[in-house]
């Protein structure tokens, strides 16, 4: 696969690490843990749109855009991250954020909040829950081009085919760290949300041939949906890349135990796993993303899954910013040393 043809922003200087988890490998009593650290990709506060920026925003460039708009949740990492890129590129941004179930939109809000304001969010456009974001996100699209604007739309996640390419080159990224230190990967874990990032790493490793299965926990929606979303961007990603589609006999595999009542709405699994990274190994993950994926590794290890002898990749896909909206979250002590 020939990337480099594909225009591309460069925001992450070198490649992102991945580190051995000794301490929680060794409490779980189960495989070797690795971790591969996407929180320390390049823009504001690293995660994983920046991969799939790198392509979106190079492509809105190359489409002559003067405004970027994008849409996500009341705290989404995606719009702090776009709205840096923009920043970055010297274009506008504006955004449509959609209310919470139960959380209605508070201006004064800390953690991503905070920083759409302090990167200069052109526009907040903010909606009742349960809104057409993306038909709001057209209609702003559309005033905008009436205005004499060029906007380019930027879907939730950033997850189309163009933008999953951003995780079909993590991919290509991971198989060349492993090969140089001869590790042999079995399985990665993954969050499964807007699904770019799954997609993309079960492109990148089925089209090298590489048997790693990719294991994405929903946090979201249940799997008759989410598999289903998951295998048409694999298919739409792969046939933008010009991937023969006999290259991807995979199946999807997705676990929705862990997303307890619904997206953002915490779980103690997520609890107990934030602190556990946090008091084992000193990283930090976020509530509503990488913390449920790591209590779905450690339920998967508790539950035989993963076995002693397997090598498994965490994918810390970001979102530590969004802990400070929620300071109260982790008061009660679900996992101590
Ligand atoms: C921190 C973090 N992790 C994971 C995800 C999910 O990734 P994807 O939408 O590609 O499934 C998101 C999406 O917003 C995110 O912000």
């Amino acid at each position: 696969m020939l990337l480099a043809k594909y225009p591309r922003r460069s925001y992450t200087h070198a490649t992102t690490p991945i580190e051995k988890l000794p301490h929680l490998s060794k409490l779980l009593n189960g495989p070797s843990i690795y971790i591969k650290r996407d929180d320390l990709l390049g823009l504001a506060g690293g995660g994983n749109k920046t991969r799939k920026l790198e392509f979106l925003i190079a492509d809105a460039i190359h489409q002559g855009a003067d405004t970027i708009v994008t849409c996500g949740a009341l705290q989404s990492n995606h719009c702090r991250l776009t709205l840096a890129a923009a920043v970055k590129e010297g274009l506008r941004c504006q955004l449509v954020l959609e209310e919470g179930v139960a959380t209605p939109y508070d201006p004064d809000a800390n953690g991503n909040n905070l920083l759409f304001k302090l990167l200069g969010a052109e526009s907040i456009k903010v909606v009742p829950h349960g809104s057409d974001v993306i038909a709001e996100m057209h209609t702003l699209g559309e005033e905008l081009a009436t205005a004499g604007r060029k906007p380019y739309l930027i879907p939730i996640g950033g997850s189309n085919d163009l933008g999953s390419v951003g995780y079909v080159a993590c991919a290509q990224e991971i198989l060349q760290q492993t090969f140089e230190t001869g590790l042999v990967l079995d399985d990665v874990v993954v969050a499964s949300g807007s699904g770019g990032t799954q997609a993309g790493l079960i492109v990148g490793f089925t089209a090298s041939s590489a048997p790693i299965k990719v294991h994405g926990i929903n946090v979201s929606r249940p799997n008759e949906t989410q598999i289903l979303k998951i295998t048409e961007l694999v298919h739409q990603t792969a046939s933008y890349l010009n991937i023969s589609d006999n290259h991807l006999s995979t199946s999807v595999h997705c676990y929705d135990g862990y997303v307890g009542e619904g997206y953002t709405i915490p779980t103690q699994g997520m609890i107990e796993a934030v602190q556990m990274l946090a008091r084992t190994e000193g990283i930090l993950l976020d509530s509503v993303y990488t913390g449920k994926v790591m209590a779905g590794l450690i339920d998967l290890i508790r539950n035989g899954t993963f076995k002693k002898e397997d090598n498994v990749l965490f994918i810390h896909t970001g979102g530590s910013p969004s802990l400070y909206a929620n300071h109260t979250l982790f008061n009660e002590d679900l996992f101590a040393l």
